[in-house]
């Protein structure tokens, strides 16, 4: 049977603000490339727009709430320009559920969505939609190239991991959003791969060679999670 993927893509990794169509066009052309051996579902964070609208949504007065809602918006428009270079030309029209985006995938698409409703993470919308779709395994494209046991950005000495259980990622990452050490994924996310034994990859999101092998389930340079 084919096997079913989901791409968690930070907001950090698809837009970060230099030459972004080169490096989005490049990816929707990665995708329809493995989309022949792997079914594939894409979600994408809201990297620094996300983080600037929820600032301003801040400073007016809005709630945590509020600025979630901020933060979903962007979200939806950075899976906007993926589906768009990938030639599916839903936006607006990005599937604000896990329940929409499954009746997508089933009917052959490559899903691009973005974030739900607020209160937790892109990462945790990826568990959430491998979850509904039966995923094999979610990749985590991110900023860092592989899971460490603090960040690496902020502590040099952090130990990096080539492969570790389930039980020793939810270990690093704590129970609450903003309470992980090396912010490496949503604890939400962590929890309901475990549930559904779903094996987490981690990759640099501009490694190419990284990203391909974790998306067609091969040996990767970053981290295997096993759920197994
Ligand atoms: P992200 O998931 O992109 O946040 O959503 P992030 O972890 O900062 O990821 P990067 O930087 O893209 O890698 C942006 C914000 O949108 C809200 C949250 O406030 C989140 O921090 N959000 C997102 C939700 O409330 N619900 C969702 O389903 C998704």
């Amino acid at each position: 049977m084919t096997e079913k993927v989901v791409v968690s893509i930070g907001g950090s990794i698809l837009i970060p603000g230099i030459e972004d169509h080169e490096y989005i066009k490049k990816l929707a052309d990665l995708l329809i490339e493995v989309s022949s051996k792997v079914k594939i579902s894409v979600v994408c964070g809201g990297g620094k727009t996300a983080r600037y609208y929820a600032s301003v949504c801040r400073e007016l007065g809005g709630d945590v709430y509020e600025q979630d809602l901020f933060g979903i918006a962007a979200t939806r428009m950075n899976a906007g320009l993926l589906d768009m270079a990938l030639g599916n030309n839903n936006f607006p029209n990005i599937p604000e559920t896990v329940e929409e985006a499954v009746n997508l995938f089933e009917k052959g698409n490559i899903v691009v969505m973005g974030g739900t409703v607020p209160g937790h993470t892109t990462d945790g919308v990826a568990a959430m939609l491998a979850e509904g779709i039966g995923a094999d395994r979610i990749i985590n494209a991110t900023s860092v190239d592989a899971v460490y046991s603090d960040d690496p950005k902020s502590n040099g000495n952090a130990e990096r991991y080539s492969r570790i259980t389930i039980q020793d990622l939810e270990k690093l990452v704590g129970t609450e959003h903003g309470a992980s050490k090396s912010g490496v994924f949503d604890p939400l996310g962590v929890r309901i791969a475990k549930k559904n034994k779903i094996d987490i990859l981690t990759v640099h999101g501009r490694d190419w060679e990284d990203l391909r092998s974790a998306i067609l389930g091969q040996n990767i340079k970053g981290t295997f999670v096993d759920s197994h």
